[in-house]
């Protein structure tokens, strides 16, 4: 694996990744092992192969990860993959709370209750549980951290048919900042990134090829944004190290796309 990442800054550190089988989280995740974390790789839904999801990682690198894989829409989801870290990890320094996605562009009208349920059972429920789940854990750790996913749209309210994921990014951006402030007193960090537009399946899914070069030409960066780009911002946020004195914040990666 090549890595920008090379150093020892997260050595001996548990850490939780969701959604990491593919795009911004996969790439979160081997960040944090090329700093030699211990991972369990949360992959989504469906279980992979460690070598089909992380093809290539040299003996020493793949002893530090772990797959799972659940459905953290369902009740269940969170229990479930708490349950996974504490046989496989044993205990947590850093969470990342990164699965979540639109679940289709529907439009303002055809808004419905199933799809209300949806939407934010995956992408705000989740992580609320996921984090409470995890405060015993995380408590125990001198190091602990909470970084979370949020994105662009939950200060611009997204592209049309995207009302209900980017107002559950904006819960989220929210929850952030009252966990931060509750958890201050314990020394757990809560903090999160905000991707602006990050060339994943999540685009090559909801957004055209003449929408991406669009909005391309609209950044003052000129170009979209790669998982790799946001992979620092992660580790910035989850190392006290380097952000012992930030907590409460959404650092927002996007070209320039949105400055305020
Ligand atoms: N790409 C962007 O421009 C952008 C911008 C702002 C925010 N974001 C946010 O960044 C995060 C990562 O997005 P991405 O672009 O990397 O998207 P992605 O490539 O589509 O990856 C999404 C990840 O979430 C997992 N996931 C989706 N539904 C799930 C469910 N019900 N249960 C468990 N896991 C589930 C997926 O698992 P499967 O592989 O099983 O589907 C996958 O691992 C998301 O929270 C997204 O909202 C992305």
């Amino acid at each position: 694996m090549r890595s920008p990442f090379r150093s020892d800054l997260f050595a001996g550190r548990r850490v939780l990744v969701t959604g990491a089988g593919r795009g911004i989280g996969k790439a979160v995740a081997e960040a944090f092992l090329a700093t030699g974390a211990r991972v369990l790789a949360h992959t989504g839904l469906q279980p992979r192969g460690l070598e089909e999801a992380f093809p290539g990682l040299a003996p020493e690198t793949r002893q530090r990860l772990s797959l799972t894989a659940c459905d953290l829409a369902a009740a269940e989801g969170a229990g479930t993959l708490l349950a996974t870290l504490r046989e496989t990890l044993g205990g947590l320094d850093v969470l990342v709370n990164n699965a979540g996605t639109m679940l289709g562009r529907v439009p303002a009208e055809a808004v419905d209750a199933a799809h209300y349920a949806r939407v934010l059972d995956l992408n705000a429920r989740s992580v609320v549980l996921l984090s409470a789940g995890a405060l015993p854990l995380l408590r125990e750790s001198p190091a602990a951290a909470i970084v979370n996913t949020v994105s662009i749209s939950a200060r611009t309210g997204g592209s049309p048919g995207s009302s209900l994921y980017s107002a559950a990014k904006a819960f989220v951006a929210t929850h952030t900042r009252s966990l931060a402030r509750e958890l201050a007193p314990d020394g757990i960090r809560v903090n999160a990134v905000s991707p602006g537009t990050i060339m994943t399946d999540f685009h090559r899914r909801y957004s055209t090829p003449e929408k991406l070069a669009a909005t391309a030409q609209s950044i003052p960066l000129k170009r979209l944004g790669t998982p790799e780009d946001c992979a620092g911002a992660y580790l910035f946020l989850a190392a006290p190290e380097l952000s012992g004195y930030v907590t409460g914040q959404v650092v927002e990666v996007n070209g320039g796309q949105l400055m305020a």
